[in-house]
């Protein structure tokens, strides 16, 4: 890759000075995995969460929901985080310094060492240095923290509760409610977009790895036979890099291939999954993601979290990080929905008609109550309820009634055969789940639109972010600050403002000085009105990326940015 080892001070650096990511509460001396988006960051955030929607939301059909971000006890215990939602820890003997033990070994050449034990990893991490004090990390224990930070629900500590460590849980325990909304029947999918939490260990990446994030999940529920997706043709003949297992395991680098050819060859499992592999190339790319610096990598069977049968991350390279997780694409099959109604005892099924009723033959094991009612009085009745859901022998059958045993003779009881109608079956979904980390899609569409590049023997530095993400879509600027240029200009930002176009009004310094301030924050376009305008009320409206401009008439200039913004037309093809 052609990046210098120092991008990422590059583009921290632009992101700080010009207010789109600060250290959180700086002035108390931050602390690491939080940070603030200033106010280019924030409306950078809202346009990417909301192309994402456009997609999940408004092209897929599923609706958003909002669920609180402090979740019960009970919650996180049936979806297994309370057991198995931890990462191995070691604590440096000398400095004290707490170490994500997995994370020392990759940094000193231990491929997948999140696969590990922690036996495998203590092992491994025996002569390797401390990376804070130098010194070897001997027998420092290697152990598991659980990543979610607890907290307790209302006064005198009654309830435990943990902040969400994702926002999926908050549409599992709404899965009975969503099932009506959705009127009984699958396959339907729910999104969630907002923080959620992590403690991580030693989190020194940035905005790779934050304690407080945000998320855009989707949970689309399937029936469990039926996997093919009702609209697989509209991503079918998509080309995606794809590093399965059986490549990575071979040392070789990802097969591009069509969404169609890669399920039909059982590289991918089922057509949701690619469907959401396409998907995400193309949110991906649509916020500025280099398509060469993209690829989908399959988890190997013991990196997968605990939930996931089958898992696909989509990987961008960084210049700083390399190889980094964007998206995770999983089927979760119904671990979560299984595990939710047995911890509730609510019923997670959906009920699906056959296309035809079909008589079936049931057995019914029918008690003589003549007989169990005066031999086992108060219990007979239990005892006949447990006799009909029985599975008798030939002699008789074995029922357990209240922790006690009982042996029920075969001439007790009828074996009755029945033909009844059945209309259905319950059938509890598997989940399809796209999860996004939005301030990892933010970083990376930060880095791959930075450029630097030589304009008229100055270095230019420019974000060369999609108009759709871009936070300030059009710089407004007067040539002179006088002779009413000034006051046009205002009228034009006010206009663009009334047609939701996010424009600029900027009359401070020489006009060189303020393209290049908008280039560094990435502003698409530059309307200047100069003293042609007041001949003709015609403006100029400059392209970031190729620096050409047009001439375009005032009263079309909304209609025309517009256009420019959404990608219907292309700059070289404006026609005014
Ligand atoms: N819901 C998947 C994750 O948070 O990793």
């Amino acid at each position: 890759m052609a990046e210098t080892s120092d991008i990422y001070e590059k583009v921290m650096e632009v992101a700080r000075r010009r207010g789109f990511v600060w250290p959180s509460s700086e002035i108390y001396g931050s602390v690491a995995g939080f940070i603030d988006y200033g106010p280019l960051g924030a409306m950078l955030k809202r346009n990417v969460e909301n192309l994402w929607r456009s997609f999940y939301v408004f092209q897929e059909g599923y609706y958003e929901i909002e669920c609180p971000t402090v979740g019960n006890e009970a919650i996180f215990v049936a979806s297994g985080h309370v057991k198995e939602f931890a990462d191995k820890m070691v604590q440096c003997p000398h400095c004290g310094e707490y170490l994500r033990a997995d994370h020392i070994a990759e940094e000193n050449g231990i491929e997948n060492a999140g696969t590990l034990s922690a036996e495998a990893l203590q092992a491994t991490l025996y002569e390797l240095p401390c990376p804070s004090c130098k010194e070897p990390l001997g027998e420092a224990g290697v152990f598991a923290f659980n990543l979610m930070f607890e907290t307790t629900i209302g006064p005198g500590s009654q309830r435990k509760g943990y902040l969400r460590p994702e926002t999926a849980q908050g549409i599992f325990t709404d899965f009975p409610r969503l099932l009506r909304f959705y009127r009984d029947k699958l396959p339907f999918g729910a999104v969630q977009i907002g923080k959620s939490y992590r403690n991580e260990i030693s989190p020194r990446q940035g905005m790779i790895r934050l304690r407080e994030f945000s998320q855009a999940e989707a949970e689309i529920f399937v029936h469990p036979e039926c996997k093919d997706h009702p609209a697989f043709d509209r991503y079918a003949d998509y080309t995606v890099p794809l590093l399965t297992i059986a490549r990575q395991l071979d040392g070789q680098e990802p097969a591009a291939m069509t969404m169609r050819a890669a399920v039909s060859e059982g590289v991918i499992a089922n057509e949701y999954v690619a469907y959401y592999i396409a998907l995400t190339h193309r949110i991906l790319t649509a916020i500025g993601v280099d398509a060469d610096k993209l690829r989908f990598r399959q988890h190997l069977t013991d990196e997968r979290a605990h939930y996931a049968a089958d898992c696909w991350d989509a990987e961008v390279y960084s210049g700083r990080f390399g190889w980094v997780e964007i998206v995770g694409i999983a089927d979760r099959t119904n671990y979560d929905l299984r595990s939710h109604a047995a911890h509730s005892g609510t019923s997670m099924t959906v009920f699906m008609p056959y296309d035809e009723p079909k008589r079936v033959v049931k057995r019914r094991i029918v008690a003589d109550m003549g007989v169990l009612g005066p031999q086992y009085r108060g219990k007979a009745k239990a005892i006949a309820d447990a006799l009909a859901a029985s599975e008798p022998g030939e002699d008789g059958a074995r029922v357990t009634v209240d922790g006690e045993e009982f042996f029920i003779p075969a001439d007790l009881y009828a074996v009755r055969e029945e033909e009844v109608e059945v209309r259905g079956e319950e059938v509890m979904p598997h989940v399809i789940e796209p999860s996004y980390g939005i301030d990892r899609m933010i970083y990376v569409a930060l880095e791959h639109s930075y450029a630097e590049e030589e304009v008229e023997g100055e270095i230019r530095k420019v974000l060369r972010f999609p108009p759709a993400v871009a936070p300030i879509q059009a710089a407004v600027f007067p040539l002179m600050n006088r002779d009413g240029l000034d006051d046009i200009a205002q009228t034009i930002t006010e206009r663009l403002t009334q047609c939701r176009i996010l424009a600029q009004y900027d009359d401070s310094g020489a006009i060189g000085r303020r393209y290049r301030r908008q280039d560094e924050v990435g502003t698409p376009f530059a309307v200047t009105v100069d003293y042609d305008t007041l001949e003709d009320n015609t403006v100029t409206v400059r392209d970031r990326d190729s620096m050409e401009q047009v001439r375009v008439p005032i009263e079309r200039l909304p209609e025309t940015l517009s256009a420019l913004i959404s990608g219907a037309v292309a700059f070289r093809n404006i026609r005014v």
